[in-house]
């Protein structure tokens, strides 16, 4: 291969196919909505269309994005579809994709502020202006990081180093028996950030939730002192703003007041429901965060952001910083007065993810994201009173934010083996349509299903378009 053909593509080449992925993605999300939101693809299927060898040869870029079509896009379940309505509905909208071309054009590392100082600093910058956009106090300072599970877990490791003085960093567990706590209604993550540092399965207590699906903070206080009776240390709380299955918010302050006494980590998992407060009328979500110790929010659930960008605040940056720092001599420098995010958690390499935050809050400014989210709550309400307005069909939990809990429920009846295969069913028939994609949860028991609005592109005819579904879906039920 002569020396000419060892390096990067042409400049030339790039741009060529530059232009032509672009507008591959523009005519992508114009016509998003004559596919079928939920992908049909059957396991195996997209595998079977990729070569069990790699190429030898180089392949053209032309033949390679065609390949998008022929092979990707029937196993592609388009989250960025108008009827994507399960799980929390998200948008990766047009100012976040061009950052996330931007970031890898720089492919920048910012592991230390000396290895790209814009990558730190932006991050810094950034993560403050969202700070103020959700009505925090100034003490809490942030990082980007991929998920709000990676960030519960770094808050969980701090906690545990804190609470043992730093000798499980040393020592290991060596008999610490060591308690966090956190809600019923609490994230999977939680449980698996358990398991990851050490504290385990056993040690998480789940703290009774109220009718409305909220920690009961009394419950909590009762148990944390048994604990404590019985010998064990408690070091961690989560507190959920906004819980997966019906977007309840735990009382923060009161759980605060509890933790304080004890010298507890506050942690608060607001990761999806934080970001109503960006709409003042919704500030109300993150009352009680003035004292937390740290609290993760979900740019890429319901800010627009393409996935993955988790915003991690913490009050103390050290506390990160004694669990995790351990630089290496080829990762020393001189600088300083400068934030090296290495030491703030597990990663090393990071890329600049701040970069699509950044340019998705300056394109539609504060107004403009409180305005969309605001708008989603009020399209998920219009659902909540088109299943109020109907007696076959129930709400199943307050709809504080844009998530809607319902099942059906014909004549009162209160067989719940019979109730779940029906809502199944229904789950299955709507979400065969291609039109609207719902998911479901359990709530004590009961087979929930749920409406989540949160993609820019969802209009009051997408939600008209949802229930039109699921009411449709009844006529293929065996009973009904
Ligand atoms: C309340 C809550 N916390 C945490 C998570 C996990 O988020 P991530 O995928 O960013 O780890 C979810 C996911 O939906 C969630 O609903």
């Amino acid at each position: 291969m002569p020396e000419s053909d060892l390096g990067d593509i042409g400049a030339d080449e790039f741009r060529e196919h530059g232009h032509a992925a672009v507008e591959w993605i523009a005519r992508y999300l114009e016509g998003i909505e004559a596919r079928p939101v939920l992908s049909r693809a059957t396991p195996g299927q997209v595998r079977a269309g990729i070569p069990d060898a790699p190429p030898e040869e180089a392949e053209s870029l032309t033949d390679i994005l065609a390949d998008i079509d022929r092979v990707v896009m029937d196993g592609i379940t388009h989250w960025n579809h108008p009827g994507f309505m399960a799980y929390f509905a998200i948008s990766g909208s047009g100012p976040g994709i061009l950052g996330e071309m931007l970031t890898a054009a720089f492919n920048a590392n910012g592991m230390l502020w000396k290895t790209s100082p814009a990558v730190t600093e932006l991050e810094e910058a950034t993560l403050d202006w969202l700070r103020q956009m959700l009505g925090l106090d100034a003490g809490l300072r942030g990082i980007l990081m991929d998920t709000a599970s990676m960030a519960t877990f770094s808050a969980m490791v701090a906690a545990r180093e804190r609470a043992t003085g730093g000798e499980t960093r040393r020592r290991g567990m060596d008999g610490h028996r060591l308690r966090a706590y956190t809600s019923e209604e609490a994230h999977s993550s939680v449980i698996k950030a358990a398991i990851s540092c050490g504290i385990g399965e056993e040690g998480i207590r789940r703290i009774r939730a109220d009718g409305a699906f909220c920690m009961d903070a009394d419950a909590l206080s009762a148990a944390i002192e048994e604990d404590i009776a019985a010998g064990w240390t408690p070091l961690f709380v989560v507190a959920t703003v906004g819980t997966t299955s019906t977007t309840s918010v735990d009382p923060v302050g009161e759980i605060v007041a509890a933790c304080r006494p004890h010298g507890i980590w506050t942690h608060v998992d607001a990761a999806y429901a934080g970001m109503a407060a960006i709409a003042d009328e919704y500030r109300w979500a993150l009352e009680g965060c003035e004292s937390v110790d740290s609290l993760v929010v979900n740019p890429h659930k319901w800010l627009f952001t393409p996935i993955d960008c988790s915003a991690f605040y913490v009050r103390d940056p050290a506390a990160l910083q004694e669990a995790f720092s351990l630089v290496p001599e080829y990762l020393r420098t001189e600088d300083r007065d400068v934030t090296d995010y290495m030491d703030w958690g597990l990663q090393l390499g990071r890329r600049f993810r701040a970069l699509k935050l950044w340019m998705v809050i300056r394109r539609f400014g504060r107004a403009g994201l409180a305005a969309r989210i605001r708008e989603h709550i009020r399209l998920a309400h219009v659902f909540a009173a088109r299943v109020e307005s109907d007696d076959r069909f129930e709400l199943m939990a307050p709809a504080p934010f844009s998530t809607i809990c319902f099942r059906y429920r014909p004549h009162g009846m209160s067989d719940e083996p019979a109730l779940r295969d029906l809502n199944a069913a229904i789950l299955d028939a709507v979400n065969a349509t291609g039109t609207v994609y719902l998911s479901h949860t359990a709530l004590r028991g009961a087979y929930v299903l749920r409406l989540a609005v949160g993609n820019l592109r969802t209009t009051k005819r997408h939600i008209e378009q949802a229930w039109v579904a699921v009411t449709e879906s009844l006529g293929h039920l065996p009973i009904h």
